[in-house]
């Protein structure tokens, strides 16, 4: 009992310093390899904080789930919906509205783009949606 509850206690401890949710652990596995745990990339990885420049305009929705990135990563439809909102919130400073379901993320996953950087180039130039 007095040992059940140290490794409680320990545990207890132990969480403020771990990822505390699933679209946290997501990211950590999936996505930080390339973006950074603070998403700020490298030279050949864009930063993530740099989303709030394409949050206004038509089309960044849908190419935020189109990057191969993300678009083909090992999750369910609903876990990468998840995610998205997560990261979104994240990096915009608010969820998205509305906020992606599995159906949306499911049907733009199908479609990955071929070269996301001419089409982030396309959507920079567009004009607010
Ligand atoms: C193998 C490296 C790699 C991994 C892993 C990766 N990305 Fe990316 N990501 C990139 C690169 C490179 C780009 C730039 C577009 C391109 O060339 O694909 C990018 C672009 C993006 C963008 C567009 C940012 C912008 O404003 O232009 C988003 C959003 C994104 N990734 C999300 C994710 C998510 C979410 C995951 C994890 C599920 C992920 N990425 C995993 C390399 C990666």
């Amino acid at each position: 009992m007095k040992l059940a509850l140290g490794t409680a206690a320990f545990l207890l401890m132990a969480h403020p310093a771990a990822a505390d949710s699933y679209e946290e652990h997501d990211y950590t596995l999936n996505c930080s390899g390339c973006h950074r745990t603070d998403g700020s990339g490298s030279r050949v990885v864009p930063s993530l904080q740099a989303m709030p420049e394409l949050s206004a305009k038509a089309g960044a929705r849908e190419y935020w789930v189109q990057v191969p990135g993300a678009a083909q990563a090992p999750l369910s439809n609903a876990r990468l919906a998840a995610l998205m909102n997560w990261l979104v919130e994240r990096f915009v400073g608010k969820r998205p509205e509305p906020a992606y379901t599995a159906q949306e993320v499911g049907r733009l996953r199908r479609n990955p783009l071929r070269d996301p950087i001419a089409r982030r180039t396309e959507i920079r130039r567009a004009t607010p949606h």
